[in-house]
């Protein structure tokens, strides 16, 4: 069950807490994925506040959703997911703000559980600032829960602190549930306060800790997010870099999505992905790019500064400076890409240059191209888009307008400045462009006094 109800306060935000981000997936996403990998009969989230942004958000997960009208604690949160939940079944409870809690320390929680009924996720930390303490009589057995809010002076010394996760067999944790109270600092009933009704049954209450403290650490307000997001990135970084891959500087590297790579990757600093990428070998991204859902090939360049959205780039393509591949692009092997081009859903042949300022929008591209600088397809005539072929070997000059749709056959010349608007026969030269006059005795204007 995760607990996801919850605004966020501390968040400052329209947004509910669960909807913000860790590398490019929700908070909710990374507990989910955590606890997906358990074998587990359902899976339970309970939402509340800005419901129907968070059920759009994760509609493709595979979970059960309770709603939390009125969001009364932690305690009234779990109550409402419970007529959802067999007797003798064994739960699992995760406050959904915990995104770094990894599948094996939720295993080892429920493994603990299977014996003996009911088991906290606890830890020693530094600073236990913010969290419940865990509160343990003289023979070391866990009595109660004090929320950090409730704490006297020497309670807030405690240093073991209670993770917001725990696994407890449905029966008695229903019992417990429907006898709380809400008699706190934030009148709210509180799930921790099932430890003290536990404990007064006489119910041994265990604990486990997690591998790390970085993993329970929970995320209440932005700066807590933003170094979290720090830490996950040089996680992701170290992984790459162990795989074979430089990444010039681990602290200006920024994966949200999936990277599958290749051997002899160089990646320079302050390179974005986002989204599924995968790149081949010997590859090397030059410092500021932002790539996004993309396939590059085999000993592939990318100069600084590219934007590469949803593209295939062949192998051998060099790409950059500034250059923008826009979505449904296909670069074959050893295409040029230079300054200042943009590509938008286009096939652009094998060995193809488009070295300078020009637009290719909607265009199939052959093989060995030259297109001059200034080129721009004009695919849009404020209605409708329409096509522009050019096939092989043509060669076209710099700032030349075609105007879609319109074909240029193999091997044809297009001289510089041209405005093209109908379709140009294999292997002539097409020019249309006024013949060049000169003027005698021209005078500049000059400058009035
Ligand atoms: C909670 C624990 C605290 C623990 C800390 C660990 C309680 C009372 N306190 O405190 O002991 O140290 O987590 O991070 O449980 N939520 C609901 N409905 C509600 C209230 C909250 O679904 O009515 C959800 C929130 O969305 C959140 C989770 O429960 O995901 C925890 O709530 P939060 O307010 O963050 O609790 P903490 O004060 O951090
Ligand atoms: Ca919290």
């Amino acid at each position: 069950m995760i607990l996801a109800a919850g605004q966020g306060t501390r968040m400052r935000s329209d947004k509910p807490k669960v909807l913000h981000e860790l590398a490019g997936k929700t908070l909710l996403e990374h507990v989910y994925t955590a606890a997906s990998r358990l074998k587990h009969r359902e899976m339970l989230v309970v939402y509340g506040y800005g419901g129907d942004a968070v059920r759009e958000r994760h509609a493709r997960l595979p979970v059960s959703w309770v709603e939390q009208k009125d969001r009364f604690g932690t305690g009234h949160a779990v109550l409402q997911a419970m007529p959802h939940i067999p007797e003798d079944d064994l739960v699992l409870i995760i406050n959904a703000d915990t995104p770094l809690i990894t599948a094996a320390t939720l295993k080892k929680l429920v493994a603990s559980a299977m014996n003996s009924g009911f088991v906290l996720l606890t830890s020693v930390v530094e600073d236990p600032s913010g969290y419940g303490r865990i509160k343990r009589d003289g023979e070391g057995k866990i009595t109660h829960i004090v929320e950090d809010r409730d704490t006297s002076a020497d309670e807030k010394s405690i240093t073991e602190i209670n993770t917001g996760i725990l696994a407890v067999t449905a029966g008695p944790l229903r019992q417990w549930l429907e006898a709380l109270d809400n008699r706190n600092s934030q009148e709210e009933y509180y799930l921790t306060d099932i430890v003290a009704l536990a404990a007064r049954q006489d119910v041994a209450i265990r604990s486990v800790s997690p591998e790390s403290n970085i993993e329970i650490r929970g995320i209440n307000d932005r700066v807590q997010l933003a170094e979290m997001e720090r830490y996950y990135q040089l996680v992701q970084a170290h992984q790459l870099m162990r795989r074979g891959v430089t990444i010039m500087d681990p602290g200006r590297f920024d994966l949200r999505g999936d990277l599958e790579v290749g051997g002899d990757i160089v990646i320079d600093i302050n390179v974005l992905f986002e989204g599924r990428i995968k790149i081949g070998k010997k590859v090397s991204i030059g410092p500021n790019c932002c790539i996004r859902d993309t396939i590059i090939g085999d000993e592939v360049t990318i100069l600084p500064n590219c934007v590469i959205d949803n593209a295939i780039i062949g192998n051998g393509c060099r790409i950059g400076p500034f250059s923008r591949i826009r979505p449904d692009t296909v670069l074959d092997e050893n295409v040029r890409v230079g300054n200042f081009v943009e590509i938008k859903k286009s096939g652009i042949g094998p060995g193809t240059k488009i070295n300078h300022l020009s637009y290719v929008g909607d265009s199939d591209v052959g093989r060995e191209v030259n297109i001059g600088a200034g080129t721009v397809t004009c695919n849009y005539d404020g209605a409708n888009k329409h096509k522009t072929i050019i096939e092989d070997n043509v060669f076209i000059g710099s700032d030349t307008q075609l105007i879609a749709p319109v074909r240029v056959g193999a091997g044809a010349t297009i001289a510089a400045g041209s405005v093209v608007t109908r379709d140009v026969e294999e292997g002539v030269l097409a020019i249309s462009r006024t013949d060049q006059k000169s003027v005698r005795g021209w005078k500049r204007p000059k400058k009035k006094p």
